[in-house]
């Protein structure tokens, strides 16, 4: 971005530049004096201001004076400001938030199939726009598939690695889901498991989930099904408003309870930003907590509200199955996209990890495919 300034004035506190490009930017002084990127207010080395809040003067603007390429304003404790035409054309307010919301494009059962990214593993650990891929797509549609990994822990291990590291949980850092009864949850069995996101009693859900087919043997069954949990929502909201309202406000409590642990947690089962997009979806019917209600109208809600948000879950139509086979790695974000298990007969062992949210969109960031 090369962007000149066409004119600078203060008025009030306000500065006001205006760009060539026909931008125009109100900055008032206290945001300006706490953007100083001096030597004496700013370490551009770790990216830190240096001092704090408390300490930065309430200083007035003195003097202000521009060219092309930058501004200059003069405080009345006879500190001195820069700041470059580049560095204010960033902190346009509709740019700036159009820059850092996520663009995700909705889809229904398995019409995304041939959208989603299939990434051979070399290119996804070794070049930039293998990485660049597999990132955008599961920003895009919250799935990606990783192909010709080898099927042993540790090389899965590494591809978990590269999505953003192991997020640790009771559950281990890498695990394996097999019919061995590792824990108390019904993941460690051979029944089907209707889709859900998972973690819904931890304060810190899994972001991404991956999923490695290591063996199936002698036996049938166990097809993956995922589903965009943003469709749904936006189906409900459509369809059934008053649930769609009901569900993004009302705090459904979940827990985990297994010899030694107690996890529980309270959040709407749809979570909105402040702009009202569906940042995340806790849906599990199997880990609900049992709950007191303030009313008989608010229970009924909850019911009413939640069975038809199950029914677009449930419903075929929107369900995308598949068969998991050993080499190739499933990588899904357990913020939007549900996931659920055919029963299955047979040895069937699952091997993957949980990647927190945090760091795999700072490996986003680093790409440089969101702000
Ligand atoms: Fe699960
Ligand atoms: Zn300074």
């Amino acid at each position: 971005m090369n962007v000149g300034i066409l004119r600078a004035d203060a008025e009030n506190g306000t500065v006001n530049v205006q760009m060539e490009d026909g931008l125009s930017i109100k900055l008032e002084d206290c945001w300006l004096r706490d953007h100083c990127r001096c030597t004496n207010c700013y370490r551009s080395d770790t990216y830190q201001r240096i001092h704090h809040l408390l300490e930065i003067p309430e200083a007035f603007i003195n003097n202000l004076d521009y060219d092309q390429e930058k501004i200059r304003v003069t405080w009345s404790d006879g500190h001195e400001s820069l700041y470059s035409a580049n560095f204010l054309a960033e902190f346009h307010y509709k740019t700036w938030i159009e820059g850092r919301s996520l663009k995700p494009i909705v889809w229904q059962g398995a019409s995304v199939s041939n959208k989603v990214c299939n990434v051979d593993v070399d290119s996804f650990l070794n070049s930039v726009d293998g990485a660049r891929k597999v990132f955008q797509s599961l920003l895009d549609y919250g799935v990606a598939f990783i192909s010709n990994v080898e099927v042993s822990e540790q090389a899965t291990e590494k591809v978990c690695q590269a999505l953003g590291g192991v997020q640790h949980t009771l559950f281990g850092g890498m695990w394996k889901v097999s019919t061995v009864r590792e824990h108390a949850d019904t993941a460690y069995t051979t029944v089907p498991l209707a889709v859900h996101n998972d973690n819904t009693y931890f304060t810190e859900a899994a972001g991404l989930q991956i999923f490695h087919c290591m063996e199936h043997e002698n036996g049938a069954g166990g097809e993956t099904v995922l589903l965009d949990g943003f469709h749904g929502a936006l189906q409900l909201k459509r369809d059934h408003p008053e649930d769609f309202e009901f569900l993004t406000h009302f705090d459904l409590e979940a827990e985990y309870l297994e010899d030694g642990y107690h996890h529980s947690y309270s959040a709407p089962v749809i979570s909105l930003d402040k702009f009202n997009d569906i940042k995340q979806i806790r849906f599990n019917v199997y880990d609900r907590s049992p709950m007191a209600f303030a009313s008989g109208a608010e229970c009924r809600s909850y019911y009413r509200a939640l069975r038809n948000l199950s029914r677009y879950y449930e419903d075929k139509r929107n369900q995308w199955c598949f068969k998991l086979m050993p080499g190739t790695l499933l990588v899904f974000d357990n913020f939007r996209v549900l996931h659920g298990r055919a029963g299955f007969t047979g040895h069937r062992v699952l091997s993957g990890s949980y990647v927190s949210r945090s760091d795999w969109l700072s490996r986003a960031r680093v790409l440089r495919l969101i702000k």
